[in-house]
């Protein structure tokens, strides 16, 4: 593996479509890169953590389009979203892109006259396929569906016949070059399963690339012939120069170019450790250390994605527990480069076994113990004795544990080790017992000792956690008296035994209260991302409203969703058949006073599943304050009648 030189850090995010809101997927590529950052501030390396947004292309256009907007104005509005998002999650990134700054602009033109010059780029004509869900161009071999139209084999979806001038980048020429360098650098492409992936891709054979469209106006223009944009990968990727100064800061880019790591998702493996290397190459920039994919966060066994419709909105867990669980979860969860599939109830689980149980009883009775025993004071000790002993060279052992595994970007596996530990503390508490001695006077010192060994681990404790959860990990490390903020103390000065006797200690405040299944009730009634929509009030046609099948239903049964407050199963008559529906009116209504009532109903909503139950359709009413009147009708009228 290639050493680094200097003791520059540069991490990277990808950069973000504007199309849609962020949501958990994003999120997680974005706290990984965070924390990892964070760790190497700790190390007191020098750190460049960039994070931004892609804003061109056809993807970009076509959602701007959809909504009746600009595609800058789509921009603008998107990029404060992801900005507000950033800032709730507390990502601490050196830098936010976006890709219609004018020096990004100017710098991917100056490359793109570059690689002209050197004949790289050359004129020509694009038939194929384009997916522009995944800005994507198809190899011709897919196969033509029953419809007669091809679809996209990343992402399902359909995909263009394209037929254009434009200008192709020699991708072909870098075969030879492009394997000779994942010979020589295996650990290019990490995990180690995703460079096996990129190499048997490579050896089939590379095509040229087009790398401009002339059908896509939302682009940056080629240099010279602005009939042509520049492709939005192009485009994107060289957001990992442009970002950190190439061409407006060079004294930055020296500073950190090449880049250590490019976090990504594997969706997008294939442009960053095949096309990226090789423009770089061409352009003669010294290529960067690793490129990482991680897993995706699956939601019903799915890929949670914009265009799937089935992703979480992250403020659904932020609103109600804050950033740290959220941060704690992602990290932990998964190994990283593994899928995962985001379920509730493993949240739940999380936060209660692991943070309330864990780390926040910990914090809790030590420092607890501490006030009642000592006056809130680090107590003049005895002699440490075995166990004690234990347990300081079990935090010293812990370090070099966490030093590696971070390193390594495994933080789930550092994560893991953190929590051996605290849960040897716990252990360490259980059997010693200082509840007991406490009422032996002769033990005072004794009895010192060990809440110095519990609070000495916790300090240790709340350093290792800064990367992963900032807001918690300063509130226990200012419990516990220390003044200065963690990021003044570098890794290597932590010292278990730096717990000074005489210091004051505060009293606690709760850090993670438990959680049930039913904080989340929230979000599985409301739809996702409905925030862009809000903003402009849109016409629908009479067309799309007679799409939707309005009806008089009649309950026949009710009953309340058990372990739920707010949730009714209702038995609903629409006339043609019963349907069973799942409403969110048992905080106004109750199942008995719903049966026999009669009220509108859609039908032909797609069915969703509430509480394992498949709710199929949707009752109509008035939301006041997050309460549900129903409007009834009369008794008499016909059930299944067709309301319009
Ligand atoms: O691809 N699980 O942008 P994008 C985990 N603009 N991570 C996920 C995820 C999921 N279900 N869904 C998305 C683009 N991500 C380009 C990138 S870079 C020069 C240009 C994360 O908005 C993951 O990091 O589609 C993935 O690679 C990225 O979001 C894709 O974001
Ligand atoms: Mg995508």
């Amino acid at each position: 593996m290639a050493k680094r030189s200097k003791k520059a850090f540069y991490i990277t995010t990808p950069i973000y479509y504007v199309n849609d809101v962020p949501h958990i997927g994003h999120t997680y590529t974005t706290i990984i890169a965070d924390a990892l950052s964070r760790f190497q501030k700790l190390l007191g390396n020098k750190v460049f953590f960039l994070t931004g947004t892609d804003e061109h292309g056809q993807k970009v256009e076509k959602a701007a389009t959809e909504r009746g907007l600009q595609p800058i104005e789509l921009a603008d509005q998107v990029v404060g979203k992801y900005q507000d998002l950033w800032k709730a999650v507390n990502i601490s990134n050196d830098f936010f892109i976006r890709t219609t700054e004018q020096f990004h602009e100017k710098g991917v033109q100056k490359i793109f006259k570059k690689l002209m010059e050197k004949d790289d780029i050359y004129k020509g004509t694009y038939k194929g396929l384009y997916c522009v869900s995944d800005e994507n161009f198809l190899s011709e071999d897919v196969p033509l569906e029953k419809g007669g139209y091809k679809i996209c084999p990343d992402c399902g979806k359909r995909a263009d016949v394209v037929s254009e001038e434009c200008y192709f980048f020699k991708l072909s020429a870098y075969q030879k070059p492009l394997l000779d360098f994942y010979a020589k650098f295996p650990a290019f492409v990490r995990p180690p399963s995703r460079m096996n992936e990129v190499v048997s891709f490579v050896k089939q054979g590379l095509k040229d690339l087009s790398i401009t469209r002339t059908t896509v106006k939302w682009g940056i223009p080629v240099p010279d012939d602005p009939d042509h944009t520049i492709y939005v990968w192009f485009d994107a990727l060289h957001n990992y120069l442009t970002g950190i100064g190439y061409d407006w800061n060079m004294e930055l880019f020296e500073k950190f170019w090449p880049a250590t790591v490019h976090l990504i998702g594997k969706d997008i493996l294939r442009q960053h450790a095949i096309y990226w290397p090789a423009f770089l190459m061409a352009a003669e920039f010294p290529l960067p250390q690793t490129v990482f994919g991680h897993g995706w966060w699956l939601k019903d066994e799915k890929k949670m994605s914009k265009s799937k419709g089935n992703v979480l909105d992250p403020y659904l867990i932020l609103d109600t527990f804050g950033p740290d669980p959220l941060r704690y979860f992602l990290l932990r969860e998964i190994p990283i480069g593994l899928d995962g599939n985001f379920s509730h109830e493993g949240f739940v689980h999380r936060v209660n076994s692991d943070l309330a149980n864990d780390l926040g009883n910990l914090v809790q009775r030590t420092l607890i113990m501490i006030q009642n025993y000592f006056n809130g004071k680090i107590d003049e000790t005895d002699k440490e004795e075995k166990l004690d002993k234990e347990i300081r060279l079990e935090f010293d052992s812990l370090k070099k544990k966490v030093l590696e595994s971070s390193e390594d970007y495994a933080l789930n596996k550092t994560l893991e080790e953190i929590w051996a530990y605290i849960n040897s503390v716990n252990r360490y508490l259980a059997v010693n017992e200082p509840w007991k001695l406490v009422k032996d006077q002769s033990k005072r010192k004794r009895l010192a000792r060990i809440l110095y060994q519990a609070a000495a681990a916790l300090r240790g404790i709340s350093y290792l956690i800064f990367p992963v959860m900032p807001e918690s990990s300063e509130k226990i490390w200012s419990f516990l008296g220390e003044a200065k903020p963690i990021q003044e103390k570098t890794f290597s000065e932590l010292k278990f035994e730096d717990l000074k006797l005489g210091q004051k200690i505060e009293k606690p405040k709760p850090l993670f209260p438990r959680i049930t299944l039913k904080d989340f009730l929230k979000e599985e009634e409301t739809e996702p991302s409905p925030e862009i929509k809000e903003e402009k009030m849109e016409h629908i046609t009479f067309d799309e409203f007679k799409r939707m099948d309005f009806r008089v239903g009649e309950v026949l049964k009710a009953e309340k969703v058990e372990g739920t407050d707010k949730l009714l199963k209702l038995e609903v008559d629409i006339g043609t058949e019963t349907r069973t529906m799942v409403a969110g009116v048992a905080d106004v209504y109750t199942a008995e006073e719903l049966v026999g009532k009669k009220f509108i109903v859609i039908v032909n909503l797609k069915p969703a599943v509430i509480r394992g139950i498949e709710s199929q359709g949707m009752l109509l009413a008035a939301e006041v304050e997050g309460k549900a009147t129903i409007p009834f009708f009369d008794k008499d009228i016909l059930t299944g009648a067709k309301v319009r």
